[in-house]
This record gives structure tokens, C-alpha cells and sequence, in this order.
């Protein structure tokens, strides 16, 4: 059983961790642990039907303020973490070494043991602060993956958009991936 860290912080952009929360939640080896920030929750009330809606993905949902839970810690095994969405605050804190929220901690501890961690950031345009906040991660060995899906597969709907997102989540945390690809 893989078992994933879904982090959703308060940027736009629900759709996404909807999008990917559904996929993970069909596979049968896959276990999804959610921690959605206080921000998240603020901006789930205006972009959907509030963090129900997402939690009833997960197998296990966290308190965000809980910094004892499971994930906190190194040796609660997984295989991997997604921010998605990812705010621009979230961002800058992980990349400063700021762990005061779970989903923080949960990031900080997938850095320090060098397991696959994921930013799906959604802001823009980015000032000089967060790109460099962005930069310190990738050095740090996390995945920026901005929230900028391609055309170049003729989406049609939103949710063609949403796929290939979260097609590229997927592949950086090593499962298979449904959907369309460049095939030159
Ligand atoms: C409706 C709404 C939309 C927001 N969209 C974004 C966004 O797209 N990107 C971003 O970086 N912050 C966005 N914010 C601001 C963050 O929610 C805010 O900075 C918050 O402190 C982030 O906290 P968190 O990262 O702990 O979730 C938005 C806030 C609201 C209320």
C-alpha cells in the first residue's frame, strides 16, 4: 500500500486537489492522508461545497494545527507528498524552514528524508520573494509543478485541464498515469 500526503493550502484552484484526491482515491494501493490548511478551508467555501467535499477522498484527514499527528514525524512511512494547491504563503514558509501547521511539518519531514515532495503552485504573476522561495525548494529537492496545464492535447472541458495536471502529479510520485501523452 503507497501511502500519499495530500497537503491542500488556501490558494485557487480546489478543482485541482479534487481532480487528484478522485484519481488517487480509485486505486486500490494507494492510501491518501489530508491535511487542508485554515486557508484552504476558507477558500474551499467560495470554490466548492467546503472541505467535505475533499475529505471524503481521504483515508485518514488531519487537524491542521494537530503537530503531533502521524505525518509530523519521519518515521511514519509514505511514499510521497502533493501540495495542490499550493498558496504562495505555503511556499515561502517550507522554503524559510517554517514547519507551524501540519501540512507544513508533513512537507518539511518529506524534504529533510528525501522522499518525492510536490508543489502545485498557483499564483500569479510571482514576485521575486516567491520565485526564490521556488528556487530554494527545487534545490531542496522538491518538485515545482505550477498549475499550468498545456493545450497542446486539445483539451476540450475543464476537467481535460485538470488531468493533465494532474497526470504530471502522478508521474512525479512514481503511479501510473491515466490519460493522453506527446508522443511527437
Ligand atoms: C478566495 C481566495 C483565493 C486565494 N487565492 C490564492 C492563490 O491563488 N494563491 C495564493 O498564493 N494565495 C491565495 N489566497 C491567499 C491565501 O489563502 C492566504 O495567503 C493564506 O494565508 C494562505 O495560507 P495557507 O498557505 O496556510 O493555506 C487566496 C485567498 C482567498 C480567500
Amino acid at each position: 500500500m503507497k501511502r500519499i500526503v495530500v497537503g491542500v493550502s488556501g490558494a485557487s484552484g480546489m478543482p485541482y486537489a479534487r481532480h487528484l484526491l478522485e484519481e488517487l482515491a480509485a486505486r486500490k494501493d494507494v492510501e491518501v492522508h489530508l491535511v487542508l490548511s485554515e486557508g484552504a478551508r476558507r477558500v474551499l467555501m467560495r470554490e466548492g461545497r467546503g472541505p467535505a467535499e475533499l475529505e471524503a477522498y481521504a483515508a485518514a484527514r488531519y487537524d491542521p494545527a494537530d503537530l503531533g499527528a502521524a505525518p509530523a514525524s519521519g518515521s511514519f512511512p509514505t511514499a510521497g507528498m502533493v501540495i495542490v494547491p499550493a498558496s504562495a504563503t505555503t511556499a515561502g514558509k517550507l522554503a524559510a524552514g517554517i514547519a507551524d501547521n501540519l501540512l507544513l511539518r508533513a512537507a518539511y519531514v518529506h524534504l529533510k528524508e528525501r522522499r518525492p515532495l510536490v508543489v502545485v503552485l498557483r499564483e500569479t504573476p510571482l514576485p521575486a520573494v516567491t520565485l526564490e522561495a521556488l528556487l530554494k525548494l527545487a534545490h531542496a529537492g522538491a518538485v515545482v509543478l505550477p498549475a499550468s496545464p498545456g493545450f497542446y492535447h486539445d483539451p476540450r472541458t475543464i476537467d481535460d485541464l485538470l488531468a493533465f495536471v494532474t497526470q504530471r502529479v502522478l508521474d512525479h510520485l512514481g503511479l501510473e498515469a491515466p490519460g493522453p501523452r506527446w508522443e511527437g
